[in-house]
């Protein structure tokens, strides 16, 4: 795919006698939302770590806009980094830091702004993320949604190119996910930024995705629409979405199925 971001060739990633990736293809589309899905175990972090080159593949090429991460030394790497924004399971904001000063943090440490240029962008990002009024909290004084939401503010300050999630609404009630998803599609498509999300969250998640990628055994199997994968002929598909999905998906274009 010509405008895929970040490319997967054959990629092998094994641990000791274990193999999470037996030589996989992926493709993610530039300022798209790719959703990653699959069962506990099968690779997802894997990926995301391999992605940002944090774990190296046995044998393949990743690419990112063309050019070979895993060829690279630990200097280039660090500017091919500059261009990732991440938003891990606890949000890791900083409990003795106030909302505003967590998340003008990457200005103040990575940039040469000025007191009220970072103030400004803050202020800003705080209000398209509906956090106005909360600058001065501490983390222990938010709920779990708005951890999430100053988490995804930080980590927009220096503008990334390419977001990736890793299971982002872990802690919070099913209609807080939801909330947090449309949250971060809304701002995808703000930014434009690329969005890789590792998500449990299936299948409502998956009318939130451009592109669904599901992990199993080693081998990826691509959606280009998320609607496609109840009807995959795929074993293993059909067993994962037994598992994971059941009765229970129903998207809006097949309610009027027969
Ligand atoms: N650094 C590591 N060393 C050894 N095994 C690892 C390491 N990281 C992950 N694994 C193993 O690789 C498999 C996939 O892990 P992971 O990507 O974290 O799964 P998940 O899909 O749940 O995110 C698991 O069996 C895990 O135990
Ligand atoms: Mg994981």
């Amino acid at each position: 795919m010509s405008d895929a971001i970040i490319q997967f060739e054959k990629v092998v990633k094994t641990f000791g006698a274990q193999t999470v990736l037996a030589g996989v293809d992926l493709a993610i589309p530039a300022g798209k939302t790719t959703v990653i899905a699959g069962g506990s175990g099968q690779g997802k972090s894997v990926t995301l770590k391999l992605i940002l080159g944090l774990l190296r593949p046995d044998s393949g090429a990743i690419l990112k806009e063309g050019q070979d991460i895993t060829r690279m030394g630990r200097k280039e790497l660090n500017r091919v980094r500059t261009d990732f924004g991440v938003l891990f399971q606890g949000a890791a904001l900083l409990d003795s830091l106030t909302v505003f000063d967590n998340v003008a943090l990457p200005l103040v440490e990575r940039t040469k702004l000025g007191r009220e240029e970072i103030r400004q962008k803050v202020v800003t990002t705080l209000g398209q993320l509906g956090l106005e009024g909360s600058e001065e909290k501490f983390p222990a004084q938010l709920s779990g949604g708005m951890k999430k939401r100053v988490g995804l503010a930080r980590a927009l300050q220096l503008q990334p190119k390419i977001m990736l999630f890793d299971e982002p609404t872990t802690g919070l009630d099913p209609e807080k996910s939801m909330e947090i998803y449309q949250l971060f599609h809304r701002t995808q498509r703000q930014y434009g930024y690329t969005s890789i999300i590792v998500s449990h969250d299936i299948p409502k998640i998956f009318n939130l995705a451009d592109q669904v990628v599901i992990l199993n055994h080693g081998r990826v199997v691509t959606f280009a629409s998320p609607e496609d994968i109840p009807r995959s002929e795929d074993p293993e598909i059909k067993t994962f979405v037994k598992k994971t999905m059941g009765d229970v998906y129903l998207s809006k274009e097949m309610e009027h199925m027969p």
